[in-house]
């Protein structure tokens, strides 16, 4: 008799501890998404909190630059052409080095000077170097053709840039027009 109390004490001891094992597993699959939410929630947070510091980031570049054009310094552009010549040549006949020769090269086709081995990142851009695109270019190249074999840094201030491509403007038989004033306005309110 004892001993049959005993193991009907043993099998409810054991019987109470699976239970209490078991339960532990049925919460689980019953509530799985317990800790993901727990997860989820401070990632959302940083998320905002994100947002709200962009306004400070100091990348907010290329300011608009065709309102600068028609008075931009040739000269100084020239001089800053020094930044380039490591791997361009300006003149008429100048050769391709590291970077593809620059005569003629506002509003000339992307990719397209002579002889050159360009990147498909360039290539594949494809378009034209207006003034626009000039402009994002040499503000910071490896953000505007995400791939370009284009080593340089980028011109961080946007008169070094006007000057620079009022420049190259000048690099060609027949420069290319200014920009009209309807153009200036509407880079400046950003819908072009
Ligand atoms: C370290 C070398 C290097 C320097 C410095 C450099 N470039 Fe380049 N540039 C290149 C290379 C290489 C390419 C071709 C990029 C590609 O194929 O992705 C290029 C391409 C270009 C193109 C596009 C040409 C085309 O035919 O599509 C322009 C415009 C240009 N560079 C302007 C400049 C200017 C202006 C400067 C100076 C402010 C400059 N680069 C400085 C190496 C350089």
């Amino acid at each position: 008799m004892d001993n049959l109390k005993t193991n009907k004490f043993l099998a409810a001891f054991l019987l109470a501890g699976l239970l209490a094992m078991g339960g532990g597993k049925i919460a689980e699959i019953l509530v799985p998404d317990k800790e993901l939410a727990e997860n989820a929630y401070p990632i959302e947070v940083k998320e905002v909190a994100a947002g709200g510091h962009s306004a400070t980031s100091p990348d907010k570049g290329p300011e608009p630059i065709l309102a600068l054009l028609a008075s931009a310094d040739v000269q100084s552009g020239m001089k800053l052409a020094k930044k380039c010549t490591a791997c361009h040549e300006f003149s008429m006949d100048g050769k391709n080095k590291t970077g593809p020769m620059l005569w003629n090269i506002v509003d000339a086709n992307k990719g397209m000077k002579d002889g050159f081995k360009y990147s498909e990142a360039l290539v594949g851009m494809g378009g034209k170097w207006d003034y626009e695109a000039l402009n994002a270019f040499l503000y910071k190249p490896k953000a505007y053709i995400k791939g370009t074999k284009m080593n340089f840094a980028g011109l961080k201030k946007p008169t070094d840039r006007a000057n620079m491509i009022a420049y190259l403007r000048s690099l060609a038989e027949t420069p290319v027009a200014l920009p009209t004033q309807e153009q200036i306005a509407a880079e400046n309110s950003g819908t072009n």
